[in-house]
């Protein structure tokens, strides 16, 4: 991974412009097209997770956002600047964890962040401090990076984009290599950036973290965004799982299946489930109750679940395979 640290020039951002806009990207690896034709938009104040399998091409756009690689088609550009034309400009309010964080292993943390601070403004030396605390390696600050585990490298690194006081933050799998307690903290880290109104872009396979930290996602396979936008609005279109636990699962699965006509209806551990079509109504779910209790059935519990992003991901990777 590369720590970015360009000097910051004055020059006013169009802060109205998306955090980050792509058209028709392509990258290529002779015949492996890595970044096939992504589009993209970031609005700005948000956590904004690039979702795809190992080998969709995460890596290779954040990369190529940031102008470590060369695009083969396609424009970009990062808060209102288009890059690569004005990278640095746009880069100096710019944070980036791309890979695995490449530090001086015989300088200490701090020493670290000061040779990154002393190619910024004044006002990043100032920030260092400040930025390992923020990440939760101020005790451990003046041990030389040698001695530090991935997890807290990860945090130097994190300290490392907080110099230049960034606007947008583009972090590759910041969740690799953490243990639950690492992934929680960086998490909360994540959120508190975006309260303070900066915008967080990270790349994951762990859809669940995803869900967890992102208001917003794209979902990429094979180099091309197959979906994006609100997580909340992408699952309000997906099924419905309603479960029910309950007394003779057998003899309830007979008495749902006709109410909720060609939905599957499947036994599971104490009761069954049954799969709704998205935008299935309420009332559906009051009429499988009252049929059960009349005819004796008992109820444990009845549960609509929005099915999580992960089956959705599933679904949607799946039909895209089918297609094919
Ligand atoms: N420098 C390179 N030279 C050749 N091929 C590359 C290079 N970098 C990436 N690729 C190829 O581009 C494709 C996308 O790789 P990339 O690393 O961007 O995926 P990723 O989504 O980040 O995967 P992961 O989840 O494993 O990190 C893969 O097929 C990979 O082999
Ligand atoms: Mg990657």
């Amino acid at each position: 991974m590369s720590v970015h640290a360009p000097p910051a020039p004055s020059d006013e951002l169009d802060a109205d412009a998306w955090a980050v806009e792509v058209h028709g990207l392509v990258k290529r690896f002779g015949s492996n097209t890595a970044v096939n034709g992504v589009e993209l938009r970031v609005p700005r104040g948000c956590a904004f997770g690039y979702l795809g399998p190992n080998g969709a091409g995460k890596t290779t756009l954040m990369r190529v956002l940031l102008g470590l690689t060369h695009a083969d088609a396609g424009t970009m550009s990062l808060l209102g600047h288009p890059v690569p034309r004005e990278r640095a400009r746009a880069l100096a309010r710019v944070g980036a964890i791309v890979d695995e964080p490449r530090f001086h292993k015989h300088l200490t943390g701090r020493e670290n962040l000061a040779m990154l601070a002393s190619s910024r403004e004044r006002a990043a030396s100032d920030r260092i401090g400040p930025a390992l605390d923020r990440v939760g390696l101020g005790r451990r600050a003046d041990d030389r990076v040698a001695g530090y585990s991935m997890g807290m490298r990860q945090r130097l690194g994190v300290a490392a984009c907080l110099l230049g006081d960034p606007e947008l933050l583009v972090l590759d799998e910041p969740m690799n290599g953490l243990d639950p307690a690492g992934m929680s903290d960086m998490r909360d880290m994540i959120l508190s950036f975006v309260d303070e109104g900066r915008t967080v872009v990270l790349s994951s396979h762990l859809l669940d973290e995803v869900q967890r930290t992102c208001d917003s996602v794209a979902i990429v396979d094979r180099g091309t965004v197959i979906r994006q936008g609100p997580i909340a609005e992408l699952l309000a279109g997906t099924s419905v799982v309603l479960e029910i636990e309950c007394s003779e699962p057998e003899r309830a699965r007979g008495l749902v299946r006709p109410i909720v006509g060609g939905a599957a209806v499947d036994l599971v551990p104490h009761g069954i489930a049954a799969t709704l079509p998205a935008g299935t109504g309420r009332d559906l779910i009051a009429e499988i109750n009252r049929v059960l209790v009349e005819e004796g059935i008992h109820l444990y519990r009845l549960q609509p679940l929005q099915a999580s992003l992960e089956s959705w991901f599933l679904e949607v990777t799946s039909r895209l395979g089918e297609a094919q």
